[in-house]
């Protein structure tokens, strides 16, 4: 949800400035600008649009200088257009900003009436007025832009600069992310880790209600409230550069969707102990005791990650005897579910920056819960407000659709059912040595199912041209026929629905003709049966049918005028293998539409505003 990027060094930065927000454009590609003191003077560059227009913008017009600030947007207040696009400026100071100021208009009424005349309809531009208003009076640009910050409401995270104090970079977050990269005679500031992993591997992950004073030559962090200076906590990233690259795949998301073999022995790696038959979490800083007192278990996430919680719901009510809440952040945080010390809160997220799912957390934290999260990026808010965070570390996920990062999810939740299921003390050593030898053998069955793609061919070939599509599933899949839907939709456009199977007579089936394909996830299993029945209702109406089966199951297959063949794997292990289908009939759909599949239209990587 927009990102954000800034350089100080001793190198021409404008190219520095692009590359970072090339890594940040899922981010939001509503429009693209930097602003570099150039000479001792501000010069901005703004394109509407994808980061491309921005691109072109500077070859016809370059600009030199040092140091810099760079945005990339996700529109909330003004359309998507250039006057709207950041940086924003107001005499020598510009501004990035990443977030919501809830009390703009307020100010922005005020600084009006002193005199203030606005170029844009953004809530961004009173930042700008602000803190130019207090340079105007003297002040320091530390001080001018921590005077400005105290008095936002909201999110931001901002990156500050001014040609007038063209040695200094000022970067100011509170609950939307912000990253500072620490080089040799150069610093960065960034939304995340990727958009500066090529200059440093050296990362401080600053807390919010803080402020950053970044120079070539070091940084210092403060608190917004007081302005006491803070420790700087260095950590050294282990993701290499690489892992942000397309790497000879044709979009990051068939990339990604590759990866998961080995991301999901990544989340899995030093966990599973098959000679002890334990799975060992000590991140969850939770004893044996403390997960007795338990009295109920909330699951909160949003989109992808709400469905891998769905699954995670089936796991743990089968592994653990735990049947978890499982609940939209978006909605969990403005109900009043009854919650208490002995409640578990259980946040999943990719990003660890969903504004949403960071809310719903904060809140129950607030009311003594306990909270855990399962998260992907380190040092994110979401672990950050954690009392206990089990990483899946399936590298960087720069697609906007997620899919590397659900299978992760998929099989951290399965590790914790498990961890749950012993310390429950619900699971023989026979359970539990199937349950870990399933889990360790299914990144090998990952891996043999992405060697074929024919039959994903034969599926786009054939329907990339319909304006609506079904998927089934029952049990623990159908929270994959969810999954399926949602990644249709987001990246071809193709309007899908994801039904419990069972369900469709109740009323869905009305939709059924020729031109309404379902896709149908019927591999054996214990619903096997039934899910076949469900499948002849939907061809007894005419509806062409994608049938996902196990391999050497030619029965099931026959009954799909498209099959896709998975391997036959413990019943418990098939979210994992079906995540793979899900995605690449989604994928080599919107490929054969033409669609924009890693930046699809509308969306934006990181949800951090509400
Ligand atoms: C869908 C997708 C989104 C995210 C959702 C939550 O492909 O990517 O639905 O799953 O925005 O994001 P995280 O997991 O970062 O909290």
């Amino acid at each position: 949800m927009c990102g954000i990027i800034g350089y100080i060094g001793p190198d021409p930065c404008a190219q520095i400035l692009v590359q970072g927000l090339q890594k940040l454009e899922y981010r939001g590609y509503d429009s693209a600008g930097i602003a570099i003191v150039d000479g001792g003077q501000l010069q901005t560059r703004r394109a509407r649009g994808k980061l491309m227009n921005l691109i072109e913008t500077l070859a016809r017009d370059p600009i030199d200088g040092t140091v810099g600030i760079g945005h990339t947007r996700w529109a909330t207040h003004g359309g998507p257009t250039e006057h709207n696009a950041h940086p924003h400026s107001v005499g020598s100071v510009a501004v990035v900003h990443n977030g919501i100021i809830e009390n703009y208009l307020p100010i922005k009424r005020e600084l009006i009436a002193a005199g203030h005349t606005f170029k844009s309809e953004t809530d961004t531009e009173v930042i700008a007025h602000l803190v130019w208003q207090n340079r105007q009076r003297g002040i320091g640009l530390e001080q001018a832009v921590m005077e400005a910050v105290r008095r936002l409401e909201g999110a931001y995270s901002v990156v500050v600069v001014d040609a007038e104090e063209p040695d200094t970079l000022i970067a100011a977050r509170l609950a939307s992310p912000l990253v500072l990269g620490l080089g040799e005679g150069r610093n960065f500031v960034a939304s995340d880790i990727p958009a500066i992993l090529s200059h440093t591997r050296r990362m401080v992950f600053l807390d919010d209600g803080t402020l950053a004073t970044v120079r070539r030559d070091g940084v210092v962090v403060r608190r917004i409230s007081d302005a006491v200076e803070v420790p700087v906590e260095e950590r050294t990233i282990a993701w290499s550069p690489s892992l942000a690259e397309k790497g000879g795949y044709k979009h990051f998301m068939l990339k990604e969707i590759h990866e998961q073999p080995d991301a999901v022995a990544n989340t899995l790696r030093g966990r599973v102990s098959l000679e002890r038959l334990a799975v060992d979490l000590p991140e969850l800083q939770m004893s044996a005791e403390e997960f007795a007192a338990l009295s109920q278990v909330y699951v909160v996430a949003c989109g992808t990650s709400w469905h891998a919680g769905m699954v995670g719901r089936y796991l743990m009510e089968d592994l653990a005897g735990i049947s978890p809440h499982v609940e939209l952040a978006s909605e969990l945080r403005y109900r009043r579910a009854p919650m208490d010390e002995r409640t578990l809160i259980i946040a999943v997220s990719q990003s660890g920056e969903t504004a949403d799912t960071l809310a719903a957390l904060k809140d129950a934290k607030a009311r003594g819960v306990r909270v855990l999260s399962i998260c992907n990026v380190i040092e994110a808010s979401i672990p950050r407000a954690s009392d206990g965070t089990l990483y899946t570390h399936a590298g960087p996920e720069i697609s906007v659709a997620s899919t590397k990062a659900f299978s992760t999810q998929v099989a951290a939740l399965h590790l914790l059912a498990l961890h749950f299921g012993r310390l429950a003390g619900r699971l023989d050593d026979d359970t539990m040595r199937a349950e870990l030898s399933g889990l360790v053998r299914a990144a090998a069955s990952m891996e043999r199912m992405l060697q074929h793609d024919e039959p994903y061919l034969q599926a786009a070939r054939a329907w990339h041209e319909a304006r609506s599509m079904l998927f089934l599933g029952r049990g623990a899949l159908y929270p994959l026929a969810l999954e399926g839907a949602l990644k249709l939709k987001e990246i071809s456009y193709i309007h899908a629905e994801g039904y419990a199977a069972g369900e469709m007579k109740h009323g869905p089936i009305a939709l059924i003709d020729e031109t309404v394909p379902t896709v149908v996830l019927a591999p054996r299993d214990a619903h096997h049966d039934k899910v076949r029945s469900n499948l002849q209702e939907v061809k007894a109406r005419g509806g062409p049918i994608i049938v996902i089966h196990t391999e050497g199951d030619e029965e099931t297959a026959a009954m799909g005028g498209i099959a896709i063949p998975i391997p036959d794997v413990p019943e418990r292990i098939l979210p994992l293998v079906c995540a793979l289908p899900m995605q690449l009939i989604a994928y080599h759909m919107a490929d054969f539409k033409g669609t924009d599949v890693d930046q699809p239209r509308n969306l934006a990587k990181s949800v951090t505003v509400e």
